[in-house]
């Protein structure tokens, strides 16, 4: 298995990826209301960096994230926010260490473009969950973080998990103070 990093999907894999987050995170199923308000709450494409691919022995896609990159403002000064969203791996190729993999390779992404912090969304409440995205830094914000979804509407969640990039100073104030943490217009 490799793992690429890759400005877009490349072409030959574009299918497969798309196959991929639709048995991952599709939303068919869902009534018309919660696709958008799902829409409206994951409005980031502007922001992102990088997609990371992983792919088997035949130059197959197993494995997909996409990483973000945002500035944002915190406490009066502005930070720049690193992001990681996607993860998926192929139901065939799971526990095999590829979606581990797959958020390393994103974390050295956000070092090399000098993030500050980085942000994503899970099921904080799940050990295995917390432990997977522990082994890139990411640890439970255990506190609300809102953003504005594209129609200006505020949400609120409490499934954040930070990691210090670049900056452990800020890091530790983030996580440490009592505000919520406000990442900018759109989830990821
Ligand atoms: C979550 C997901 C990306 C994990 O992919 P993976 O390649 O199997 O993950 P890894 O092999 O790197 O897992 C490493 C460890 O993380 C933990 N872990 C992995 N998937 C887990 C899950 N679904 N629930 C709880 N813990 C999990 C386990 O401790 C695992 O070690 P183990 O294989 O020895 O049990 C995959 O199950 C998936 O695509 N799920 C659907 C989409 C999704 O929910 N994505 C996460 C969004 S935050």
């Amino acid at each position: 298995m490799k793992v690429q990093v890759a400005t877009a999907i490349p072409p030959p894999h574009a299918e497969r990826v798309a196959e991929l987050l639709a048995q991952c995170f599709g939303v068919a199923g869902w009534a018309e209301d919660r696709r958008h308000e799902h829409d409206d709450r994951f409005c980031s494409q502007g922001d992102i960096w990088r997609r990371v691919l992983a792919l088997n022995e035949a130059d197959a896609v197993v494995g997909f994230a996409t990483m973000y990159r945002r500035r944002i403002d915190w406490n009066g000064r502005s930070l720049l926010l690193g992001g990681l969203g996607d993860v998926c791996t192929d139901l065939d190729w799971r526990h095999r260490g590829i979606a581990t993999a797959v958020a390393a390779a994103a974390r050295m992404e956000m070092e090399r473009v000098r993030c500050d912090v980085a942000y994503l969304c899970a099921a904080v409440n799940d050990p295995g969950i917390v432990w997977l995205y522990g082994q890139s830094g990411f640890i439970p914000l255990r506190r609300p973080h809102t953003y504005r979804g594209k129609s200006g509407r505020l949400y609120e969640d409490t499934d954040a998990m930070i990691a210090p990039i670049c900056n452990p100073t800020v890091f530790e104030d983030v996580l440490n103070s009592s505000e919520p943490l406000h990442i900018g217009t759109g989830n990821w």
